[in-house]
């Protein structure tokens, strides 16, 4: 198994896809790598591609507002993305990008071993949930795969877009909050 320096030198040299081409920084992933509990959305925006960290611009601020409403920060959790190059006017990363760039994340969360996996949106819920996931059917629900419970909620973009999807959001994240509380406690 390799280790965090290695992983960092193999991904910041990665050119297994077109998405290298317009990157200005690789997005790894930041925050706690000892943490239970990981959030894991689509990938690097404008401002998360310049100061190579993830969640760093507006849907960032309300992440952060989000898991202080849980109790959580950013330095406390783990925070990552399912690609880690910006996709050219932050278009969707096409289904060849995603596969590719899942072996790193499956490597993060073998590194971290988290008991939670909180899947931000569509995107990454489908690359790491199931082909099929729906975020307005199936967010909120518990799948337990591996040795690790999987989840997913509004992206935090969709909630700047239609903040009547703030009042299920909440209530997923309290979910989120007393699974946390109860895996810990185990
Ligand atoms: N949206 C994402 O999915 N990830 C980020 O890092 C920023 C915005």
């Amino acid at each position: 198994m390799i280790n965090w320096d290695e992983l960092e030198k193999i991904v910041n040299n990665c050119g297994r896809c077109e998405l290298c081409r317009g990157r200005h920084n690789v997005v790894l992933g930041t925050g706690n790598r000892n943490s239970k509990i990981m959030f894991v959305g689509e990938g690097p925006g404008y401002h998360e591609d310049m100061r190579g960290e993830p969640f760093v611009g507006p849907a960032g601020q309300l992440l952060d507002k989000m898991l202080a409403s849980i109790g959580l920060n950013r330095q406390e959790v783990y925070i990552a993305n399912v690609v880690k190059c910006r996709p050219p006017g932050n278009r969707d990363p096409l289904p060849e990008e995603r596969e590719t760039c899942l072996n790193y994340l499956r490597i993060q969360y073998l590194l971290i071993n988290p008991k939670i996996i909180v899947c931000l949106g569509r995107i990454a819920a489908i690359s790491l949930i199931t082909p099929n996931f729906s975020i307005t059917r199936d967010r909120g629900k518990w799948f337990y795969k591996k040795g690790v419970q999987f989840t997913a909620t509004y992206h935090p973009s969709a909630l700047l877009r239609d903040e009547s999807k703030k009042r299920l959001a909440w209530e997923d994240l309290k979910a989120i909050k007393e699974k946390l509380n109860e895996l810990e406690n185990n």
